[in-house]
């Protein structure tokens, strides 16, 4: 058993360690690292995956990790000359890789405090020239940013591209994978990395149209997702039902901790996800530093619109308790 030395509620893990089966089966095919790929796994994998999505294999397109799905995304959109625009705040992860693609990108503020989409301002930004990024539920704010057809296909109707990052789409239980049956211009990306417990093993994918998948699988390396990784993958997929205990265990303590921010006084956005957005009184870059002093890791913002505001992944009973100890002492100090 390995020993963290920190506690780590930083990077929106899961709290609970991969199901037995992964281990399994990184072991039973280890003994095949000598080569490049096995076609079997693949193939598994790709059938255990459609048929977990519930769309053929053909509307599907794996990734090492949706880090790398979504990058496969924005040079698609490049390719075709598209400009971005993403909701503010959303998940930074992807601000990066944009830049480095040369993608022109817009912002569109959400609304203040509830987070939630002012669709009269993505009416007007809308375009053909647009692909539209939403992460549904929204990193860092947490809370769902639709849950309606009515949206989806308003925004479907005004942007020439829409990307809905559902990397917590177990714990919100919202979905729009099945839209890309009816349209070619949505693409859905999601993670192994949260509900499926194996952030480390990198595995994600992407679901899209039939042509679309095509595109996005065209600039993407073979043999992108290593063995150990993929035989990772299709063991968390072989046991759905441990990731369910994972997902309704999470929330669970997910809702417990969120009262015990509340009880401090402090607000808290319902959360959609495996973690909370927290108001704080200063900067929760200075909150997180006096927590990182104490061995709880988690994250603070420069970006202005939510520089009071720390984001605190769920993680375990006890750790969550030492967590809000530690909180409620900082802010005593304050
Ligand atoms: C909204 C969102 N998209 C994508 C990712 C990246 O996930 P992955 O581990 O698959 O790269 C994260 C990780 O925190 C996320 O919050």
């Amino acid at each position: 058993m390995v020993e963290l030395e920190q506690v780590r509620m930083h990077l929106n893990e899961s709290a609970f360690e991969p199901s037995r089966l992964v281990a399994e089966y990184v072991a039973k095919y280890i003994s095949k690292l000598n080569l490049y790929s096995i076609e079997e796994l693949e193939r598994e994998f790709t059938r255990k995956l459609s048929s977990y999505v519930g769309l053929p294999e053909e509307y599907v397109s794996t990734f090492p990790s949706s880090t790398e799905a979504l990058n496969a995304a924005i040079r698609y959109i490049r390719s075709r000359g598209l400009r971005l625009v993403t909701v503010w705040p959303s998940f930074h992860g992807l601000l990066d890789q944009v830049r480095m693609e040369g993608v022109d990108i817009g912002f569109i503020q959400l609304t203040p405090e509830n987070f939630e989409l002012d669709l009269v301002k993505l009416a007007r930004e809308g375009s053909p020239d647009k692909a539209l990024y939403l992460p549904n539920p929204n990193n860092p704010t947490s809370n769902l940013l639709f849950n309606d057809k009515d949206t989806l296909e308003f925004l479907l109707r005004r942007f020439g591209l829409v990307i809905v990052d559902e990397a917590y789409y177990e714990f919100s239980g919202y979905t729009v994978a099945d839209f890309v049956r009816e349209v070619d211009n949505l693409i859905v990306v999601r993670t192994f990395s949260k509900a499926f417990s194996i952030a480390g093993a990198r595995v994600g994918y992407a679901i899209a149209s039939q042509e679309l998948t095509q595109r996005l699988m065209e600039n993407t390396p073979m043999f992108s997702i290593a063995t150990p990784s993929l035989a990772a993958a299709l063991g968390a997929l072989e046991d759905i039902d441990y990731m369910k205990k994972v997902v309704e265990k999470t929330i669970k303590l997910r809702d417990d901790l969120r009262k015990e921010v509340l009880g401090l006084g402090l607000y808290a956005p319902v959360s959609k996800t495996n973690f909370l957005f927290i108001k704080t009184p200063i900067p929760g870059r200075y909150i997180a530093k006096q927590l990182a002093q104490r061995g709880i890791r988690v994250r603070g913002y420069d970006f202005e619109e939510i520089r009071n505001y720390v984001r605190v992944s769920v993680s375990r009973k006890e750790n969550n308790l030492a967590f809000i100890n530690a909180l409620s002492d900082i802010l005593k100090t304050l």
